[in-house]
């Protein structure tokens, strides 16, 4: 029997997670920030898992949309989610910040959840159908719905970055990955480079032939282009001009003791994200007499994420000792110079934490976008704060105006802070200004209807979309793109 939607994400998370009888909580990350106002000014489905192991769920609605549950048992959140997803892929295409590791267990565990997705999806969708596949924890789900349903659209976007092929190479099931992709009419990357690097890989590893942004499978044309998303810029705009939202802010700094400049980070705990690099050059400003003490604050939000994974365990303990450390050496009674919370936190508490922090601070070492920085822009439309952006995050393709840096570079960040901290406030509102028009111009809508209208006119005819729907793609053969580096 055929489904009901015509349109139909699936993603391993659902945007909520069940926390009790009745109680749901917004899930984690940048895919469900993006992906929900999406679907909520569509008609459609979302099928994911609900974030509890071990529960069959009913379908369900929430906050306007239609939600599909899909069940994973407590062995199968260890082994397909902190397993393959998050002990093997995350760090392998994240330029391997941290070691993967290749077992033959999770991999088998990652198979089954995927077809038991693509058992869910095609139980979803209605004839001719559109499917959009999201991210890293899905990439079989393609090729195996497209058995199960011929008559779908298939299209798949990955949020993370995807690796060069020297790195790709290691993974011992990376034929089976790549042919999984292949079921889909459309990839969609960040980024030009890591669309570049998929169709390298296809011509490498299946000696597939290419034509620009189309691949040729057998007696289908797949196409792969660059899709930078972003976020709802509207909406975001609105909450920061009411005036709980503003006076909120002023509380903020009133209760850090007003200090002449607020640093703020706001990140899942993820050791991609460079959290201890910012700790690091904060804490060495203080300690050289650069920044004097109460004259900088520095707030670090840190969404508890993928706790059980040993690296993340690691990472905890060693950005609290970094943090106490910190405060321990530069602080007073009363008054400590990092503000450490290892909390979630409401949109409009986020909201207003923006509109009060003088300096953005985003250095991830690796990742695909970094919607955290083009919220910060889409906060200012009073035109001040500054971003110190890192140069190896996809949003640093577009926001060129930020103040960009290498993470990596101690004495560069600690520079490019400081510079950030003493800006003139001419110089604020000219960057500010050229950022905002950037990411208003090309918000979260923006993003999908490109990805979606490239979708619809792709397909097994090989028929041509318009060249601007297309998304961007630099030469697979050009050496120089920004994920086609393993060292950068
Ligand atoms: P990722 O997808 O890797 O987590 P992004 O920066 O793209 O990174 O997206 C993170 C999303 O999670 C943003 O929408 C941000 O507002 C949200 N977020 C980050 N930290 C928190 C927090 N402490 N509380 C609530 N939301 C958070
Ligand atoms: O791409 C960002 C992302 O990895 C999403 O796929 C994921 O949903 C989110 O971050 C949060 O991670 P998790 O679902 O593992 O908590």
């Amino acid at each position: 029997m055929l489904g009901r939607s015509a349109f139909v994400i699936v993603a391993n998370r659902l945007p909520v997670d069940r926390v009790g009888e009745d109680m749901w909580r917004r899930s984690p990350g940048g895919l469900v920030t993006a992906i929900a106002p999406v679907l909520q000014r569509r008609e459609g489905a979302w099928v994911g898992w609900h974030g509890a192991p071990d529960e069959i769920l009913e379908p369900f609605e929430h906050d306007g949309m239609q939600l599909v549950p899909v069940p994973l048992s407590e062995s199968e959140v260890e082994l397909y989610y902190e397993g393959f997803s998050n002990a093997t892929l995350w760090p392998l295409y994240h330029d391997v910040v941290a070691t993967p590791a290749y077992s033959r267990v999770t991999w088998e565990a990652y198979r089954t959840v995927n077809e038991r997705f693509a058992e869910a999806a095609a139980e979803e969708a209605a004839e001719n159908a559109v499917v959009w596949i999201q991210d890293y924890q899905l990439q079989l789900v393609p090729a195996m719905l497209r058995k199960l349903r011929p008559d779908l659209r298939i299209g798949f976007f990955l949020h993370i970055p995807f690796p060069p092929v020297e790195l790709f190479s290691q993974l011992p099931w990376r034929r089976e990955i790549v042919e999984g992709l292949l079921g889909a009419d459309m990839v969609g990357f960040q980024r030009p480079g890591g669309a570049s690097n998929f169709i390298r890989l296809c011509r490498r590893l299946l000696g597939l032939q290419h034509h620009k942004h189309e691949i040729h499978v057998e007696d289908r044309v797949v196409r792969a282009g660059a899709f930078p998303i972003s976020v709802d810029f509207g909406e975001l705009d609105s909450l920061v001009r009411e005036p709980h939202i503003i006076s909120r802010a002023r509380e903020i700094r009133a209760e850090l003791g007003d200090p002449e400049c607020l640093l703020l980070g706001v990140d899942r705990l993820d050791y991609t994200k460079g959290i201890g690099q910012r700790l690091k050059a904060f804490g060495e400003l203080l300690s050289e007499g650069a920044v004097k003490p109460g004259e900088a604050a520095f707030v670090q939000i840190a969404t508890p994420s993928r706790e059980r994974v040993e690296e993340y365990m690691r990472l905890r303990d060693s950005i609290e000792l970094q943090v106490g450390r910190i405060n321990g050496e530069q602080g007073e009674l009363g008054q400590q110079p990092v503000q450490y919370m290892h909390q979630s936190y409401g949109r409009d508490e986020l909201a207003a934490l923006y509109l009060a922090a003088d300096v953005m601070v985003v250095t991830p070492l690796r990742d695909g976008m970094n919607l955290v920085a083009k919220e910060y822009i889409a906060c200012r439309n009073d035109l001040r704060g500054a971003l110190v952006l890192s140069e190896f995050a996809g949003a640093a393709d577009e926001l060129r105006q930020a103040f960009m840096v290498n993470p990596y570079d101690v004495d560069g960040l600690k520079r490019a802070m400081l510079t950030a901290m003493r800006a003139t406030p001419h110089d604020l509102s000219r960057r500010m200004r050229s950022l905002r028009r950037r990411v208003s111009t090309y918000d979260v809508d923006r993003w999908a209807k490109e990805f979606l209208t490239s979708l619809e006119s792709s397909g097994s005819s090989g028929a041509q979309g318009s060249p601007e729907s297309q998304g961007s793609l630099e030469s697979p053969d050009s050496p120089e793109s920004p994920e086609s580096s393993g060292a950068s």
